[in-house]
């Protein structure tokens, strides 16, 4: 049982829609609780319930600490498969072959958590596409949570977070064993770039991108949220650029300038007129 009280817990709802537009349902008391214990312990305190109060009286500042706490950070290596499946077989190809002159390929992991994303797709470039050794590849990692982006620099995982979804061979072949956990190659670290942003504020200047994955975060947004990232989205994307959402998320009914793209078993999606 929560002992928030509903005035501690709207404080926490509004802040964290505030600053990072995640929708905090009523009901969430006891997340809300189990999250911010932490982050309680952290500043001395000896409950959830005092590091709220705290903060609603202006004597602590720990905004950025309860939005890194109450963002959901569930991910894994080659996440769904279907999508990577397509990256591999048409997406990837037909990118490689529109952009032979320019040899260069920007792709954004937008919300990546952990890093197992970004460095699934690095895995799959490497174990696929030889070719792309001597081209500029970019991927760029973004979140809106520091612990996640340390982690995503570090690219330290733990034999559970490896278990899950990341093949035997690639294990073997792309990271190597420290402890108890397993260490991305420094050549797949090179690769990908982890930097803060929040989809919610003012935009970074960013190159434009040849892919975008934004997976399983959009589902945390309203309506207004989620059209107006998928706005931004389209600006930053070539024209025969892609954009990639996690399964339960779709364009329809949020932004008509964005098309379907079938590719195998998984959905794209492209700015229309390109
Ligand atoms: C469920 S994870 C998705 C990870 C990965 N994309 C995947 O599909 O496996 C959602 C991520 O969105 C991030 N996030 C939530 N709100 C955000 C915001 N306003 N700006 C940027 N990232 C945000 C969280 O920190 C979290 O790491």
């Amino acid at each position: 049982m929560s002992t928030l009280a509903p005035p501690d817990f709207d404080y926490i709802v509004q802040l964290v829609h505030r600053r990072s537009a995640i929708v905090l349902e009523p009901g969430k008391e006891y997340l809300a609780e189990s999250r911010l214990e932490s982050v309680a312990r952290e500043h001395g305190l000896a409950s959830v319930t005092e590091l709220v109060q705290r903060m609603r009286s202006g004597s602590l500042d720990a905004g950025d600490a309860v939005v890194d706490a109450m963002t959901t950070n569930e991910t894994s290596f080659f996440r769904d498969a279907h999508p990577f499946n397509a990256l591999r077989d048409t997406v990837l190809p037909e990118l490689i072959e529109a952009r032979r002159v320019a040899r260069s390929i920007t792709i954004w992991c937008g919300a990546t958590s952990s890093g197992q994303e970004p460095y699934s797709v690095a895995m799959l470039i490497r174990e696929h596409f030889p070719e792309l050794r001597d081209w500029q590849v970019r991927i760029i990692a973004t979140d809106i949570s520091p612990s996640m982006l340390d982690r995503t620099r570090q690219g330290r995982y733990s034999q559970l977070e490896v278990n899950r979804g990341l093949p035997a061979p690639m294990l073997v072949k792309y990271f190597t064993r420290d402890g108890m956990h397993w260490v991305v190659a420094e050549d797949l670290r090179r690769m990908v770039s982890a930097q803060y942003m929040n989809l919610n504020e003012r935009w970074p200047v960013m190159p434009p991108f040849d892919l975008v994955l934004l997976r399983n975060v959009l589902i945390y947004f309203d309506v207004p949220t989620k059209q107006a990232i998928l706005g931004k989205v389209r600006q930053q994307l070539r024209r025969d650029g892609l954009l990639l959402l996690g399964g339960a998320e779709t364009t329809m009914n949020l932004d008509a300038n964005f098309e379907r793209v079938p590719h195998g078993r998984s959905t794209w999606y492209r700015p229309t007129g390109a």
